[in-house]
């Protein structure tokens, strides 16, 4: 699909709401914390701004937001589960204004990580630093996999293939979808109005996941510490344009 202005402008108003979000569900951060108590953060930033969750009830979907913490890779229920220090905790997100739709990820350290973790959330951000950056008209979408993947591969990471990253506008799922790896295949050439949501997920031993029998947490089989980054960003004629700001 390609956004007309007007639509991309909704666009930015919904990205925004995702970011503001994610920043204040930042600051409320620290050991002793409950995900649940995440989700109110969440839940209370869309009343806020009068935006809309694509996540509640999406397929069932329980909550507002996907908190996944440790080897939890993505689509982890807010609950119970109480941050430690030392933890690392990715963070899903997205927001509905007037009928156009955000979706962002950040994994955040809990305290203090070790440097392994730092590491880790350091090159899963850079690679979404250089999928985001092969967003531009006249390339192939499955350029960004491909980037995306290198970065994963010379860290020694495991770089997931089952979750992928997609096209975003009226609904939160669009096609194509968009991998996180060279699928074999160009895909679709770029071009200005374009939205895709961006979303690599590397852990730190190998690539398999086991969903739970909540059939929504998603983690690695291996027990590895995984971490997830996420932007909606928009192909355009000066250059890739983040949404989620
Ligand atoms: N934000 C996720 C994605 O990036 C979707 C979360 S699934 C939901 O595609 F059910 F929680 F909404
Ligand atoms: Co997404």
């Amino acid at each position: 699909m390609i956004r007309r202005k007007d639509e991309l402008d909704r666009m930015r108003k919904a990205g925004h709401v995702v970011a503001e979000i994610l920043s204040e569900i930042e600051a409320h951060i620290k050991p002793g914390v409950t995900t649940k108590s995440l989700d109110k953060v969440a839940r209370e930033v869309l009343e806020k701004r009068g935006a809309r969750s694509n996540f509640l009830g999406y397929r069932g979907y329980p909550a507002t937001i996907c908190t996944s913490p440790n080897d939890v890779i993505v689509h982890g229920i807010p609950g119970s589960y109480v941050l430690q220090e030392g933890d690392i905790i990715s963070v899903d997100c997205g927001a509905i204004v007037e009928g156009y739709h955000g979706d962002a990820a950040r994994t955040f350290p809990v305290g203090g990580v070790s440097d392994e973790l730092m590491r880790l959330m350091q090159i899963t951000r850079e690679a979404l630093e250089v999928g985001k950056s092969q967003l531009r008209p006249r390339r192939h979408l499955n350029e960004v996999g491909r980037a995306i993947e290198r970065v994963g591969k010379r860290a020694g990471y495991g770089v997931v293939r089952k979750y992928v990253g997609h096209a975003i506008g009226t609904a939160m799922h669009e096609e194509p979808q968009v991998p996180n790896y060279w699928p074999g295949k160009p895909g679709i050439k770029l071009a200005p109005g374009m939205v895709f949501a961006v979303e690599p997920m590397f852990n730190i031993g190998g690539r398999e996941t086991v969903q739970l029998d909540d059939g929504w947490t998603v983690i690695t089989k291996d027990g590895s510490m995984s971490a997830h980054f996420e932007d909606t960003i928009a192909v355009t004629d000066n250059g890739p344009e983040v949404l989620t700001v």
